[in-house]
């Protein structure tokens, strides 16, 4: 494991300078946060979700690649899409540095997979929902998910808005929270009433509504909770959260997982 984290600094090194042209400010303290501990807690946290030992898993979102390469490490084949390609092209440029052999990864939105029906015995979502057109995103996921597959997604109530606006969390020079949570109010606005979706919107979705869709696509046995919370290997340690999972008496970040025991979709 010590190798491990060796090899891990030597290559985010590597890769972070090739690419250092395009990171902004934002991305590189997102980098540092994300990859500053190493992997093993991210293994953790998949480990009490019971994300290891499939055969086909997709993380469906994977930004810079952290969740994907812990995924790498547990499942026989693990497939990665973002819709960034500076973040697709670090994620491929650091799995070929470290040789990981199970990982491919395609730049596609989550709303529009590039993979076939039935394809994953599970599928990863994190911190990604919320940038979408949502519905339709939980459409595409239950389509490329085998019945009897498990589902992880993450997103966020009113309380990690008042977040952001009151403590301006991870402020950066190009990542403005305050302006971000502003925006959030309308965005949602925008796409309950009117199902506009325009790229870079924020959408608020409480837990009741996003686990009333999952019902509608078919997904049984779902277990909501705050994020980091979901804990179902006993034989794993009570999983570390990353997130609040409430502020001031509102939700915030919070965590489903589901079966999925029909399909529903149109
Ligand atoms: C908060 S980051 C989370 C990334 C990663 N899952 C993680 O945990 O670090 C949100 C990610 O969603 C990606 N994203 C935004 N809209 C997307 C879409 N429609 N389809 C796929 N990825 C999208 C962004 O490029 C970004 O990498």
């Amino acid at each position: 494991m010590e190798n491990m984290t060796l090899n891990l600094k030597t290559a985010l090194a590597k890769v972070q300078s090739m690419s250092r042209q395009s990171i902004g400010h934002n991305d590189e303290m997102f980098l540092q946060r994300i990859y500053g501990e190493g992997l093993n807690k991210y293994t953790e946290r998949l480990r009490a979700i019971g994300f290891a030992g499939h055969e086909h898993v997709l993380d469906a979102g994977c930004g810079f690649g952290q969740w994907s390469l812990a995924l790498a490490g547990m499942n026989q084949k693990v497939s990665a899409c973002d819709i960034s390609p500076l973040r697709v092209d670090f994620l491929g440029n650091l799995a070929r540095e470290l040789a990981v052999p199970n990982l491919d990864f395609r730049l596609s939105g989550i709303d529009e997979l590039p993979y076939a029906d039935d394809s994953f015995d599970a599928i990863f979502c994190y911190g990604v929902v919320f940038l979408t057109p949502w519905r339709k995103s939980l459409m595409e996921l239950t389509r490329v998910l085998k019945l009897g597959g498990t589902l992880y997604v993450n997103a966020n109530g009113l309380g990690w808005y008042m977040f952001l606006w009151q403590e301006e969390h991870n402020k950066a020079d190009d990542y403005d929270p305050k302006a971000i949570a502003a925006r959030t109010f309308t965005d949602t606005q925008r796409y309950d009433r009117e199902n506009v979706f325009e790229p870079g919107m924020n959408l608020i979705i409480e837990p009741s509504v996003l686990e009333g869709e999952l019902q509608k696509l078919g997904f049984s046995a779902i277990n909501s909770s705050g994020e980091g919370c979901i804990h179902i290997d006993p034989s794993t340690p009570t999983p570390n959260p990353f997130f609040k999972g409430d502020y001031k008496g509102q939700i915030g970040v919070y965590e489903i997982l589901a079966t999925l025991g029909n399909k529903h979709y149109e």
